[in-house]
């Protein structure tokens, strides 16, 4: 398990440190309805975390995810830069699932 829903806004996101078998990863869950996309919280532009602060990773809008260093922005549920210095990059999904409103790894 990695978190509740709940735990997270509708239109939020969450950063978190995970254990995987290549060691600990940063990773940040974003929550749209009752459905949870997550991403290694790196933006392949310069390979720095994303969020502004903690938790804290949306456009205004919260129609997507931004990147607080150079304001690239990325679609939640394909991670695929719509716009900013790598328009086209992808952010690197981090497999989850959501059941009975748990968040859980593809690992577990
Ligand atoms: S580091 Fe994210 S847009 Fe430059």
């Amino acid at each position: 398990m990695i978190c509740r829903l709940d735990d997270i806004p509708d239109g939020e996101g969450k950063g978190l440190t995970v254990q995987t078998k290549a060691g600990e990863r940063e990773i940040m869950i974003i929550r749209k309805g009752e459905q949870a996309f997550s991403y290694l919280n790196s933006c392949p532009h310069a390979w720095v975390q994303l969020d502004w602060s903690p938790d804290r990773f949306m456009n205004r809008d919260k129609t997507h995810i931004m990147c607080a260093t150079h304001g690239a922005m990325f679609d939640i549920e394909t991670g695929r830069c719509i716009a900013g210095p790598c328009l086209g990059d992808h952010l690197m999904p981090f497999p989850v699932t959501v059941k009975d409103g748990t968040v859980f790894t593809a690992l577990e």
